[in-house]
């Protein structure tokens, strides 16, 4: 039979990606509960809305009876939770949504599988994490594993640990079966414009300066979003319960590579002269706490589940300018009111 699964958070970046490719595959029941917050955008997957496979639900992951309501309704297998406030810049100007969402909801999650699942067999809540839990490293450190210890530094990154915690309790305590993966830095298409990939392929387009925190030395380790969906499902497939599964491609480039990068390639596109949208470089006050160097050692999933990336970042980089710069009026369409107020609030300009 069909297996059901629950998609919190699947009109976001990664949701919707990941969303994207079950649809292709045609396996199971997609069930996407999903708060439509200013990341959220429904035409992500609109495309693939279908009343027997594809089924979209606004609401909050909070939502006790919702969430109840829809265990007992769909007869939830599998839940992939993806739903978060997933920006830093905005944990630290605002930390509540961070603490409700990431903490309270991940909470509400565990506490409905667990009723809805006391008689079942075969369940997983696979538990979508990030390195960011790990804290940060310096330039000679060894990347983070999954024994690395546990030193979140924002209000968003302790607040994916408080969760991450939760998950391995309601394990280890009632036996909930649960799985964790910690990914990397992710990139491609549908991510909205307020993280530095989009970002600074948006404005280097709209030839607006880009904003360039501290002295943009800082090393994070790149993954194309596809490859981080196909690690999901091979983790989904194979992965024991009760385990971390770390994940990432291999790919450390400091903020300036990857912002010169992208200039380089937009000015190709746009037929520009090569090193105009360098120009539009500029410094900016730096993030309080700005963790300097993330890394993943991706060895676990790679022999144990027999995972590996397919893109090479320059590949997947060139492919995601390229997905911007065809797809301008979708960007226009998610920069609404709200995100040009957080734009006007962290950098200042209107
Ligand atoms: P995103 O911000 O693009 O999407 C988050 C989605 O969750 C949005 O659709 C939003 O509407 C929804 N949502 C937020 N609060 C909700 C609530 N209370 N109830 C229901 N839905 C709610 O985030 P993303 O970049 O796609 O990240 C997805 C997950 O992956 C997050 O848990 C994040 O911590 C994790 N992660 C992200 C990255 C990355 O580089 N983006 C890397 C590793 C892990
Ligand atoms: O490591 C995984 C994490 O990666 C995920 O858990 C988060 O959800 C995701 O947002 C991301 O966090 P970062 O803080 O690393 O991503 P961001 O795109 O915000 O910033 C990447 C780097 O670029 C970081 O060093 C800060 C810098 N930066 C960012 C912005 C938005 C700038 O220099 N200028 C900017 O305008």
């Amino acid at each position: 039979m069909t297996e059901s699964w629950l998609i919190t958070g699947g009109v976001g970046f990664i949701g919707s990606n990941f969303v994207r490719l079950s649809a292709q595959r045609k396996r199971e029941r997609l069930i996407i509960l999903d708060a439509l917050t200013y990341a959220g955008n429904l035409e992500n997957i609109g495309d693939l809305l279908d009343p027997s496979r594809v089924i979209f639900i606004k609401g909050d992951i909070c939502d006790h009876l919702l969430v109840s309501r829809i265990f007992q309704e769909y007869k939830i297998d599998k839940v992939i939770h993806f739903a978060a406030e997933s920006h830093v810049d905005r944990s630290i100007l605002g930390p509540s949504p961070f603490i409700k969402t990431n903490i309270e909801g991940t909470y509400n999650l565990l506490e409905c599988a667990r009723s809805s699942w006391k008689e079942r067999t075969g369940p997983l809540f696979l538990h979508v994490s990030t390195d960011e839990v790990f804290g940060m490293l310096g330039s000679h450190d060894s990347p983070f594993t999954e024994d690395s210890v546990y030193k979140p530094r924002s209000p968003y990154s302790a607040s994916k640990a408080s969760a991450d915690h939760l998950v391995l309790a309601w394990h280890h305590t009632f036996g909930l079966p649960v799985v964790i993966t910690n990914c990397s830095n992710n990139y491609g298409p549908r991510q909205f414009p307020e993280k530095l990939i989009p970002l600074t392929i948006l404005n280097s387009l709209e030839d607006k300066p880009i904003p360039v925190y501290g002295d943009g030395l800082q090393v994070r380790d790149w993954i194309h979003v596809e490859d981080h969906c196909r690690a999901l499902f091979q983790v989904i497939e194979k992965g024991k319960r009760g385990e971390t599964y770390l994940i990432g491609s291999h790919s450390e480039r400091n903020n300036l590579e990857v912002i010169n990068q992208i200039c380089d390639l937009v000015d190709e596109i746009l037929n520009r002269a090569q090193g105009s949208s360098r120009k539009l470089i500029t410094p900016v006050k730096d993030r309080p706490a700005h963790d300097r160097r993330y890394a993943i050692n991706s060895q676990k999933i790679r022999k144990e589940l027999g995972w590996k990336p397919v893109f090479s970042f320059e590949e997947g980089l060139r492919d995601v300018v390229r997905w911007y710069s065809e797809n301008r009026s979708w960007a226009d369409r998610v920069r609404s009111g709200d995100y040009r107020r957080y734009y006007e609030t962290q950098y200042g300009e209107k």
